[in-house]
Formats: C-alpha cells, sequence, structure tokens
C-alpha cells in the first residue's frame, strides 16, 4: 500500500507505452513525486503536468521535483515558467529544459507566451500552452507550434459555460487544418470530464489523482469478481499448472 493508500502492486516497466501511446494520453495533474512514483507504478501514466499552484502546495524546491519527476514517467513533464515577459519565459525555459528531454516547456496562453512558445519550439523543445479558454486562442497556440494546448475544461464549467464544447471546437478547428498540436484536456474534475474528452477525441487528459484512482471503478465489476471467486470456491475449482 503507498503513502496516498493506493496499492498498484510493483512498478510496471513501461513496456506498453508504444500501446498506450495510441489511445488518448493519461497525464497526471499533479507535482506531488511521492504521488506520482505511486500512481506511476501501474504502468498506465504517460506524463504529468505541474503549474505554480501545484509546485506550491508541495512545499519543495520545484526544480528538483521536476528532475525527479523525469525520471519517473516516459513522457512529457510539463514545467511553467513564472515569468510573464517574452525574455524572462525564455531564461527560465532554459533551466527546465537542461533538466530532462521529456521537459514540456508551460507557458501562458499571452502574445509574450506564445512568441516564447514559437522560439522554443523552433528551438527543438516540446511546449504546453496554458490558460486556454477559447477555441481562437488555441488556434493561436498551433500556428505558434504548441505541442500542447491546455483547454481548462473544469474552470470553464464554474463560470457556467460549456468546458466540453471547448474540446469539440479545438478539435473541428485542428481537424480543419490538420494542425499538430495535442489536446490536453485540463483542469478534469470527475471521470465523466475522462470519458467525455475520450469520446470528443482529446490526445491527452492529464487528470487529478483523485480522480485517476476513480477511473476503473464500477460496482458491477466488484459484485461480478465477487461473485466468480464465490462461484470457484464453492464448486471447487483450482487452476493447475
Ligand atoms: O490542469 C490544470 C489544473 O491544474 C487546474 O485545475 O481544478 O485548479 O481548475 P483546477
Amino acid at each position: 500500500m503507498g503513502p496516498h493508500g493506493v496499492d498498484f502492486g510493483p512498478p510496471t516497466p513501461h513496456i506498453n507505452q508504444k500501446r498506450i501511446g495510441t489511445a488518448m494520453k493519461i497525464f497526471l495533474d499533479t507535482a506531488d513525486v511521492a504521488e506520482i512514483r505511486e500512481y506511476a507504478a501501474s504502468g498506465l501514466v504517460d506524463g504529468v503536468t505541474t503549474n505554480p499552484s501545484l509546485a506550491a502546495k508541495t512545499g519543495r524546491d520545484y526544480v528538483e521535483s521536476l528532475k525527479e519527476i523525469c525520471d519517473i514517467v516516459p513522457g512529457a513533464v510539463s514545467a511553467e515558467v513564472l515569468a510573464t515577459d517574452y525574455d524572462g519565459m525564455l531564461k527560465q525555459a532554459a533551466i527546465f529544459t537542461k533538466i530532462a528531454k521529456n521537459i514540456a516547456v508551460k507557458v501562458p496562453l499571452t502574445w509574450d507566451g506564445l512568441k516564447a512558445c514559437a522560439a522554443l519550439s523552433a528551438q527543438g523543445h516540446m511546449v504546453n500552452v496554458t490558460l486556454c479558454f477559447s477555441p481562437v486562442q488555441a488556434m493561436m497556440a498551433a500556428k505558434a507550434g504548441a505541442t500542447f494546448i491546455s483547454p481548462f475544461i473544469g474552470r470553464v464549467d464554474d463560470i457556467g459555460e460549456d468546458g466540453l464544447g471547448l474540446i469539440r471546437d479545438i478539435r473541428a478547428i485542428y481537424d480543419n487544418y490538420g494542425f499538430k498540436t495535442q489536446i490536453l484536456a485540463a483542469s478534469v474534475r470527475h471521470v465523466m470530464h475522462v470519458r467525455e474528452a475520450a469520446l470528443l477525441g482529446a490526445d491527452v487528459a492529464t487528470i487529478p489523482t483523485d480522480v485517476f484512482k476513480k477511473l476503473l471503478g464500477h460496482p458491477l465489476t466488484d459484485k461480478g469478481l465477487a461473485a466468480f471467486i464465490a462461484d470457484a470456491k464453492k464448486a471447487g475449482v483450482v487452476i493447475k499448472g
């Protein structure tokens, strides 16, 4: 049992990542290294997104945490700049990109952010453009060469608008023009967000750990399994090698 009360058994080698990569990728939305280690043992975590608020919750040095996270997961680890001007963003991005090859520099969806996005992606770095709340913002981020666009679906729902509609519109625009930018559904609050994001063709969902552990839960699975085991026990069914 891990420190967060979840038992995925021993760490799973990432042998299935190629196959998993063809489905919607699952990232964890946390900067807590212990939590990431525990959940990544499931073998079903492709990457991680962090942001300044999540980093602040850990009380740890951000860059040190990122170094550890990059070693745990095989895919992109988003590291968000704190600077809001172009030069400052590039300086902080240079610190992040030295950490590991799987760092994705996260920049805000502002003019300076998109300028930094274009410069960083021209240098061959992955870039996650965050705080996206409109389809046109997402189109502009794709034009700037973003690797990932992060529409915040929960926060759109919070103000009485349609967070999943944002994913739908971005998917349509990207498909209209063949943009390769991956749609990363962010601000995911519950399992239905994950289901709908997958149905709408989001490329990635970044999921808080409390939602991640609910992804497999179904009362009929538990009930059915208990019945299988009980029936086998009653009839003395055994599996002989
Ligand atoms: O992925 C972005 C996320 O960290 C924001 O989530 O729940 O604060 O809107 P939330």
